[in-house]
């Protein structure tokens, strides 16, 4: 059947269809042919787009053009089942200085294309694969914080169709035929608002940026402070100047050994350090006496337990809590034969018993006064001899590991040590003796 053919019955329509032929034939030979009654419009091929425009219900794009330069880059998104609707909004979104234009007649495709888009004009009535059908997968698929403003270009002036086309997310709606400078003026909108969108999106990146700065810049000044915290103790008692840190890293990779998790055994890694911070609150004529301690004094002396887990209760960050445990309880003994509590087995807490092995493996491994380091060997055997009396045996098994031996060797050889924690320290001979010392001396 040829066009003319079919304009006879679409005549009969109520209300009647306009009806605009489009044909390579000139006027006259198409008058012919085309039976009685008045001839409709025709447009000749090739045309212009706009040509037809007008005929369609749309004013010419000549002259209507995008309101704000900065849109010009702006990406849109056209799709329309009928291809000659796709060709016609683009030409005309491009004589209105939009450059950035992509148009699809697959609906299925817009998956794959609307992450890079600033809007989508979106017609509803498709087959397969209709607008709204387009909108709730775009709802299901884009993540929460992107916003894609989306104009529906439809036929379907229906009420109903307009309230499923907004309510599936669509954020503003045109009818055709429309006139251009209000589908322009529609889009300028939208991408006003998609703009401040991207703006504020920005800004909120920056500004939580920044804030995370500032969180990181806290986080690390508090750990500073612990860290010059445990250095005041430290300083009193140890030539060495790197026993408090070294007892970190040992307790940090006992507990990673032991399968501990990450944070935990970064907590242990900071925490640890200051197992001996109630020093600062013992006297120096017992703290740094050359001579044996009186049965008074180790008394004193033994208070450094209790004093550091007082000086350390009521923190409210988890490091502070640990550490004040850690404190308390890192001269509490497997057997129950430990200070200050005599709590024994599982009743002290896992960080300090921890904490005891590796307190003991380096202050064994390293140079005091009143006797010189025993050899990493010696040690190792020593920890063995006493599982279960003075350390948990779990932890002592650990160390016969072969990882463990080489990360403790390490650490104790200054590997583990933090660069900025590096240091000169006065070698002063602090001269101290202990008493008594059944097992080795090892420090309180
Ligand atoms: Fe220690
Ligand atoms: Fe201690």
């Amino acid at each position: 059947m040829s066009g003319l053919q079919l304009r006879q019955p679409l005549r009969t329509q109520r209300p009647p269809l306009q009806v605009l032929l489009m044909s390579g034939c000139p006027e006259g030979a198409i008058s012919r042919l085309g039976g009685p009654g008045p001839l409709p419009s025709l447009i000749e091929k090739p045309f212009m787009i706009d040509g037809i425009l007008p005929t369609w219900g749309i004013s010419s794009a000549r002259g209507s053009r995008m309101r704000e330069t900065r849109f010009q880059a702006a990406r849109l998104l056209i799709v329309d089942d009928e291809p000659s609707n796709v060709r016609a909004l683009e030409r005309l979104l491009r004589a209105a200085g939009y450059t950035n234009i992509v148009g699809t007649t697959n609906p299925a495709e817009v998956l794959s294309l609307y992450r890079d888009q600033d809007l989508m004009l979106l017609d509803l009535r498709m087959p397969e694969l209709d607008g709204v059908g387009v909108l709730e997968q775009l709802r299901a698929d884009a993540p929460p914080q992107m916003f894609l403003p989306v104009l529906v270009l439809t036929g379907d002036s229906s009420q109903d169709a307009r309230r499923r086309a907004l309510a599936a997310g669509a954020k503003d709606f045109v009818t055709k035929p429309f006139e251009v400078d209000e589908v322009l003026l529609r889009i300028h909108n939208l991408l006003e608002t998609r703009y401040l969108y991207r703006e504020i999106t920005a800004q909120n990146q920056v500004l939580e940026r920044r804030v995370s700065e500032r969180t990181v810049e806290l986080d690390s000044a508090y750990l500073d402070t612990l860290e010059r915290l445990a250095l005041a103790a430290e300083f009193r008692d140890d030539e060495t100047g790197r026993h408090t840190e070294r007892v970190g890293e040992a307790a940090a990779l006992l507990g990673t050994v032991l399968g501990l998790g990450a944070e935990e055994v970064f907590l242990i890694r900071r925490a640890a350090p200051l197992h001996d911070v109630g020093k600062i609150a013992i006297p120096d004529a017992v703290l740094r006496k050359p001579g044996s301690l009186t049965a008074d004094e180790w008394e004193i002396m033994k208070s450094h337990a209790a004093m550091g887990a007082q000086i350390l209760s009521g923190g409210r960050s988890r490091v502070i809590r640990l550490a004040e445990e850690i404190a308390r309880s890192h001269h509490e003994q497997w057997d129950g034969n430990g200070y200050p509590e005599g709590r024994s087995g599982e009743a002290i807490p896992l960080t300090a018993r921890l904490v005891m092995v590796a307190d003991v493996f380096d202050a064994l491994t390293s140079d005091r006064v009143y006797r010189k380091a025993w050899p990493a060997a010696h040690v190792l055997a020593y920890i063995r001899e006493y599982a279960g009396r003075r350390f948990d045996p779990q932890i002592a098994g650990l160390c016969e590991r072969i990882e463990t031996r080489r990360g403790l060797l390490a650490i104790r050889q200054g590997a583990g040590a933090s660069a900025e924690r590096r240091r000169t320290v006065s070698t002063t001979t602090m001269a101290r003796n202990r008493t008594p010392r059944q097992p080795p001396a090892v420090g309180p």
